[in-house]
């Protein structure tokens, strides 16, 4: 699998976090969030965190020239295939990644869409905590760490987070099905969309996202 990359593509919610990092383990590729590292960024203030701050609070993208740069480093340093997670989400990146990968020598092996209603989307970002520390993802409801709000791979006080505040979820909710929907509708007229039932238990839904990717 060298340099290929698996893009996941969903809403809010659809679960790309808590599934795309289970799969790249157990099939030896790397995870990489670009929500995750946005917010890395912002943490610890530097010179992408200052500029994308304002975007991420607000549930609206970072702009396609700043994700540009961070997508292109991505590949210029990784060794091996690459689960991406929150990238394309326009169609200014899609044309992006297809224009690096080609000049870097990466493949888009498969693009899969997790595919849930809104209603419980929007159930499932009230209850959801993170870790700051090591973004280990969990959910009040369906997820819960086994010592209260704390995570249980490195014992960090879980948050929320900003941007699960509900009126940013029903923003970021607009702004995927305004920017990021085409973008599923441009793999699916080439023949590359996977889409996979995401609703249901979490272990339903990796059972069927094993299936469709063994094939
Ligand atoms: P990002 O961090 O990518 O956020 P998102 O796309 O809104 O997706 P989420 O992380 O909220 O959801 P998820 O699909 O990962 O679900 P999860 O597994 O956590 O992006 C954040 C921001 O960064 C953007 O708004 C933008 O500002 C910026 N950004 C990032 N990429 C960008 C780009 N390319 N261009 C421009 N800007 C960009 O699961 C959710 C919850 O549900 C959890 O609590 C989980 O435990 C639970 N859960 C999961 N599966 C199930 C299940 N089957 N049943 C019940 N509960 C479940
Ligand atoms: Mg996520």
């Amino acid at each position: 699998m060298g340099r290929s990359l698996i893009v996941l593509l969903g809403p809010p919610g659809s679960g790309k976090g808590t599934h795309g990092r289970r799969w790249a383990e157990e099939h030896g590729c790397l995870y990489v969030a670009t929500g995750d590292l946005l917010r890395e960024a912002i943490r610890h203030g530097t010179a992408l965190g200052v500029q994308a701050q304002t975007y991420v609070a607000r549930g609206e993208l970072v702009p396609d020239e700043v994700m540009a740069q961070l997508i292109e480093e991505m590949l210029q340093k990784a060794d091996r295939c690459v689960v991406l997670d929150g990238y394309p989400r326009t169609l200014v990146q899609a044309a992006t990644l297809e224009g690096l990968a080609h000049r870097l020598g990466w493949q888009v092996a498969m693009v899969l869409l997790l595919d849930v209603g809104e209603q419980e989307l929007i159930e499932r970002l009230s209850a959801r905590r993170v870790c700051p520390n090591c973004q280990a993802i969990y959910n009040l409801l369906s997820a819960p760490p086994r010592q209260d709000e704390r995570c249980d791979v490195c014992g960090a006080a879980l948050v929320q987070r900003d941007d699960d505040r509900p009126e940013v979820v029903l923003h970021r909710l607009a702004v995927y099905r305004e920017q990021t929907q085409p973008v599923a509708d441009y793999y699916a007229r080439r023949g590359m969309l996977v889409t996979v039932n995401a609703s249901g238990t979490p272990e339903e839904v990796y059972a069927r996202l094993r299936q469709v990717t063994a094939r």
